[in-house]
């Protein structure tokens, strides 16, 4: 390494992690509402504010009133498992992978649930052929691949006149794209993706074909608590107006309505887009300028605006260890080496909790680290 001067100026809030991801600019814990805290959470006051999370996240996302929305245990791996263990097992499955966390349904399928599904899979950078999906399945794929930076560009490859459900893992897709709510059977986030929350509970989000399901089908193996959503026969409807299947956390719910309050001053889904399709165009200027840079996801359009995934020409994983230590050293980008089952690259969160002076900040350091490391 060499001793070249760093850059002046420093990006004000250097939090560039793909999850948890940066607070919402203007959060502090002191500015969040906490009277429902140490009151039992069935109490009047704990389900009006879980209540308000939910109708928040409706109004935010603009989902149709077809669509239920529950806060479930176990951040979004709860919401996504609590679905593929109760629904499937009903129909043939196909399950797309294109990175890691798509991987992990995948193993669920196959080695957990034994569904032998068919398996779709594209390496880092790529989609595998969307195309080829059979509808009469049950489709199990990951809206934005966190850890390539590839995603869907739209809900296109999803038939209206589907035979299966598809459900999609929407973590770091939710808040940031337009999402064809009539194509989605079921989908699951948690708040510590695009709004800036906690982690610790997940959202299962859940159209009427889903619900369908729920009522119809049995599955062959036992369902633990906290995967239950029947009762008698039902959907457990309290599930999806706050009353939740166990203890929530008061507080990441507090946190997360600060959050969505904040996205709703903004205009909401059209402000939250608005600034995270910014940040991904400025850090796309910068690797534009940069011949050493490049983007991981090969298609512009399955190029994702939240978890951007960039390929540094030469580096290995000891290059990109040492150029983010520094970088987090200096105070100038936290938690930007890409994913560990990647290959060696950076990864940038621009979510719209990101500001966009920020990414351009972010710009001098990464010419900075890369020489220091190389040198
Ligand atoms: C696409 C995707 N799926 C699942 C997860 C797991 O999320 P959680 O840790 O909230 O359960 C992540 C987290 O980064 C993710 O990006």
């Amino acid at each position: 390494m060499t001793d070249l001067p760093p850059p002046a100026v420093r990006p004000a809030r250097p939090y560039f992690s793909s999850g948890p991801c940066a607070k919402p600019p203007g959060y502090s814990p002191g500015k969040l509402a906490l009277a429902s805290l140490g009151r039992s959470h069935r109490a009047k006051i704990g389900k009006a504010r879980l209540a308000h999370c939910i109708d928040l996240t409706r109004e935010v996302l603009q989902l149709p009133a077809t669509h239920r929305i529950g806060i479930v245990p176990g951040s979004d791996t709860g919401a996504y498992e609590m679905a593929m263990w109760t629904m499937l097992g009903a129909r043939p499955v196909t399950a797309c992978a294109w990175e890691s966390f798509g991987e992990g349904w995948v193993t669920d399928a196959v080695k957990q649930l034994r569904l032998d599904p068919t398996i779709l899979r594209a390496d880092y950078g790529h989609l595998p052929d969307l195309g080829a999906i059979d509808w009469g399945h049950d489709v199990l794929f990951t809206w934005n691949g966190t850890t390539s930076g590839v995603r869907v560009p739209n809900a296109d490859f999803i038939p209206a006149g589907r035979a299966g459900l598809s459900f999609a893992d929407a973590t770091s897709a939710v808040f940031a794209y337009d999402i064809d709510w009539a194509k989605i059977d079921v989908a699951t986030f948690s708040w510590q993706k695009v709004l800036g929350g906690e982690g610790g509970h997940g959202v299962l989000i859940l159209g009427p074909r889903a619900v369908e399901r729920l009522e119809s089908h049995t599955p062959a193996w036992p369902l633990p608590k906290v995967f239950r959503l029947m009762a008698k026969g039902k959907l457990a409807e309290g599930i999806f107006k706050g009353e939740t299947i166990n203890t929530p956390s008061m507080l990441a719910v507090e946190d997360a309505i600060w959050a969505l309050e904040w996205a709703q001053s903004l205009g909401g889904l059209a402000g939250l887009k608005a600034r995270s399709d910014a940040n991904a165009a400025a850090l796309d200027a910068i690797v534009a300028a940069r011949p050493w840079l490049g983007h991981l996801a090969a298609d512009p359009a399955t190029r994702s605006t939240t978890s951007v995934c960039l390929t540094v020409a030469g580096a290995d994983e000891a290059f990109i260890k040492a150029f983010a230590a520094l970088l987090e050293k200096e105070g100038a980008a936290y938690d930007i080496a890409g994913y560990r089952d990647a290959p060696p690259g950076l990864r940038i969160w621009c979510g719209a909790t990101v500001d966009t002076a920020d990414i351009v900040a972010l710009g001098p350091w990464l010419d900075w680290a890369y020489a220091s490391v190389k040198g």
